[in-house]
């Protein structure tokens, strides 16, 4: 399989806080295509992968890369390839949603007539048109996912990754973003995504992979990880008996 066939590669990640080992030579591929789960306990080591790919994390030693492009040596290269839906909210307090967006686009090089065009259209999509003047401290929570969202999708990226873009949501918005990550997903993006909702990863995922205490403990498509159990109970018997 050609490089760039491979949408995220890392290889032997270790990656330490201090003294604490956060990753313990994590290795794992994501083909371009694939819709990936990522899912693991809390404190597992999800972030902190998603973390050191987005480079916002740095890490002791391993081979990180995005379609090809090292992820700290060809930071800029692999990043614009790269659209993030962070856990936490880290917005601009001091920008409208708007601004936010077109600002973020510019950012990937996107001019302005284009970021524009794309602010709107996403803002319109998530259902936040009529509060694009707003700062995102006057959004609802559940809003402010929607953000994070647009905000991901602003430079049309190859890969989006989201970690855990549903927690906190309603039902309704839940099935929203289902229906348009799997949207995406036939239209050819790679989706990298970590949730808690078993139902979540079973219902849109092609990929599994499992994390437990810093370590890879599972990996495969996910009908062969299945068989005939259901994800929650793969994921207890694994995660329970490391
Ligand atoms: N900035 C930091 N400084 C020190 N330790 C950290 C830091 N960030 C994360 N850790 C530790 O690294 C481990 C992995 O954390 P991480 O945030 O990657 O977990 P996670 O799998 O995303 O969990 P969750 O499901 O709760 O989001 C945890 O033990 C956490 O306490
Ligand atoms: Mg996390």
């Amino acid at each position: 399989m050609r490089n760039s066939d491979i949408a995220i590669s890392i290889k032997h990640l270790s990656k330490f806080y201090k003294t604490f080992q956060a990753l313990d030579k994590v290795s794992f591929e994501v083909k371009r295509g694939d819709f990936f789960a990522f899912l693991g306990p809390n404190g597992a080591g999800k972030t902190t992968t998603i973390n050191v790919l987005t480079g916002l994390s740095n890490y002791q030693s391993g081979d990180v890369r995005v379609f090809g492009h090292d992820v700290t040596s060809e930071y800029l290269r692999s990043r614009r390839l790269i659209g993030l839906c962070a856990q936490e909210f880290n917005f601009d307090p001091f920008l409208t949603i708007y601004q936010l967006l077109v600002y973020q686009a510019e950012y990937f090089g996107i001019p302005p007539w284009e970021a524009k065009r794309r602010a709107n259209a996403l803002l319109e999509r998530f259902q936040l048109a009529d509060k694009r003047q707003c700062k995102h401290r006057a959004l609802s929570s559940g809003m402010k996912k929607r953000l994070l969202l647009c905000r991901a999708l602003i430079h049309d990226p190859e890969i989006l990754i989201l970690d855990e873009p549903t927690a906190g949501c309603d039902l309704e918005l839940k099935f929203l973003i289902w229906d348009y990550l799997a949207q995406l997903n036939k239209e050819g993006k790679t989706i990298f995504l970590t949730t808690h909702y078993m139902e979540e990863a079973e219902r849109l995922c092609k990929t599994i992979g499992i994390i437990n205490r810093g370590r890879i403990v599972r990996i495969g498509d996910k009908k062969q990880i299945l068989q005939d159990k259901s994800l929650e109970d793969v994921f207890l018997e694994i995660t329970g008996s490391e």
